[in-house]
């Protein structure tokens, strides 16, 4: 049979890496797929890099639009990376009748909803493994490993980056600032290394990983996005005190009220086997309630680990691409028709527990000045800390744990506490998960 003709829209860190992988490993994935794969058309604005990489083994242009069109191509790989070129080239793609695999989360997590529209009418595939979690089969778990399943919740560090500067943090005392040029160095980071830092791109992940959890629509606007930027190293060492880890995690949950779609840092016990992935790794924890909690580690970005993700994808549309479309796993893995319209919950409505840290006079009364503002907000402590001042200092910190509270109420407990002249500054609030 002729071989499946493949036209890559960019050919940056993961192109390369997936020029590579497929020709690397051609014909185990010949024996895998039933045919060959290969890519025969490249589209890059810097043609010469293009042609130093595939040399004559493919057509070289610069123009995205005539790769879709061009009527010798089956699929279409877009790693053009952002919302605007990327989204038009995937719609008109599909408009072409060709299939799509795409490693943009952005895309995905805000045009979607549409994509899919388009490519369900069209009867052809988009599969986007490579957009969560580069390497691992985290999509494919999801849609069909876990499809018995009723799924309760997500937890995942699905950025890279504020992983890496996390644990150089704790590990090494580094700067925040010198992490994150390591990580870029490295080609870790997103062309805007905002996204990872304030949390958009773990954010765009998740979106991704809620919509497939719980069989809803993409909803990126309404999700919940602080990155790790705000962090000290006084907080990252207070929790270790206390026997947790702080980390960026990603968490979607379903509950009586509607879904939790949160991305913040976190802390988690030391002794979770999530909270021991370090560096850019990635995890992903999801509970099942059949199967009880499972999770899947691996490397989230780099050139080979995402290209592994891009050929699986490949491999799965060639061997379906002669199935009639309505036996395809469905894009959002629940049938396009049968979508669920449980609300997004606004943040306040989330239910977890706190770490609050504040700096205090040394002096009496101020703790329970403290403790009653929480118990009259009818919040719990759960553990709590009083460093001793430093030699000639009146100032003093208080780190408290609470047990589960609605965040509405901790902000108004928050602002009271940050009133009582004994308190000097603003109280510290991070979100505490016991993963269970
Ligand atoms: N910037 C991302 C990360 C890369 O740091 O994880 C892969 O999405």
């Amino acid at each position: 049979m002729k071989p499946i003709d493949v036209g890559l829209l960019g050919i940056g860190t993961v192109g390369s890496g997936t020029w590579d992988v497929l020709r690397r490993n051609a014909s185990e994935i010949e024996r895998r797929a039933g045919r060959g794969i290969r890519i025969s058309m490249v589209a890059d604005k810097d043609t010469k890099k293009a042609l130093g990489i595939v040399k004559k083994q493919a057509r070289v242009v610069a123009d995205g639009f005539a790769l879709v069109r061009d009527k010798n191509i089956d699929i279409v790989v877009e790693l053009v990376g952002g919302y605007t070129v990327a989204k038009d080239l995937v719609l008109e793609a599909i408009r072409n009748g060709k299939h799509v695999v795409t490693a943009n989360k952005a895309l995905l997590a805000t045009h979607g909803n549409e994509i899919f529209k388009a490519a369900q009418k069209k009867g052809v595939m988009v599969a986007f493994e490579a957009s969560v979690a580069g390497g691992i089969p985290i999509i494919k778990a999801l849609r069909e490993g876990l499809a018995a399943n009723r799924i309760e919740w997500i937890a995942g560090i699905i950025n890279g980056t504020s992983n890496f500067i996390l644990s150089e943090m704790r590990d090494k005392g580094a700067s925040f600032g010198d992490a994150l040029r390591n990580a870029q160095r490295h080609g870790y980071a997103e062309a805007d290394p905002t996204f990872d830092i304030e949390g958009v791109d773990a954010a765009h992940k998740l979106t991704i990983l809620s919509a497939l959890a719980f069989g809803i629509p993409m909803q990126f606007p309404k999700a919940y996005t602080e990155g790790v930027s705000q962090l000290t190293q006084d907080d990252i060492r207070y929790a270790e005190q206390l026997g947790y880890r702080i980390k960026l995690l990603g968490i979607t949950k379903r509950t009586a009220k509607g879904i939790e779609l949160r991305v913040h840092p976190t802390l988690i016990p030391t002794k979770r086997l999530i909270a021991n992935v370090e560096g850019v790794m990635n995890a992903i924890l999801v509970k099942g309630d059949a199967v009880g909690p499972t999770m899947y580690y691996g490397a989230g970005a780099g050139s080979q680990p995402t290209a592994s993700a891009v050929v699986a994808d490949l491999v799965d549309i060639t061997r379906l691409i002669t199935s009639d479309p309505e036996h395809r796993v469905p894009h959002l893995a629940f049938q396009p028709d049968r979508l669920a319209r449980d609300p997004i919950l606004p943040i306040g409505e989330v239910e977890t527990s706190y770490y609050l840290r504040m700096l205090v006079k040394d002096q009496p009364g101020v703790l329970a000045d403290v403790t009653r503002i929480l118990a009259d907000s009818r919040i719990s402590i759960g553990a709590m800390v009083q460093k001793e001042p430093a030699a000639g200092q009146s100032r003093v910190d208080i780190v408290m744990l609470t047990h589960k509270a609605i965040e509405k109420n901790v902000n108004a407990a928050m602002a009271q506490i940050e009133k009582l002249t004994t308190v000097l500054g603003k109280v510290t609030r991070i979100r505490l998960e016991e993963l269970l």
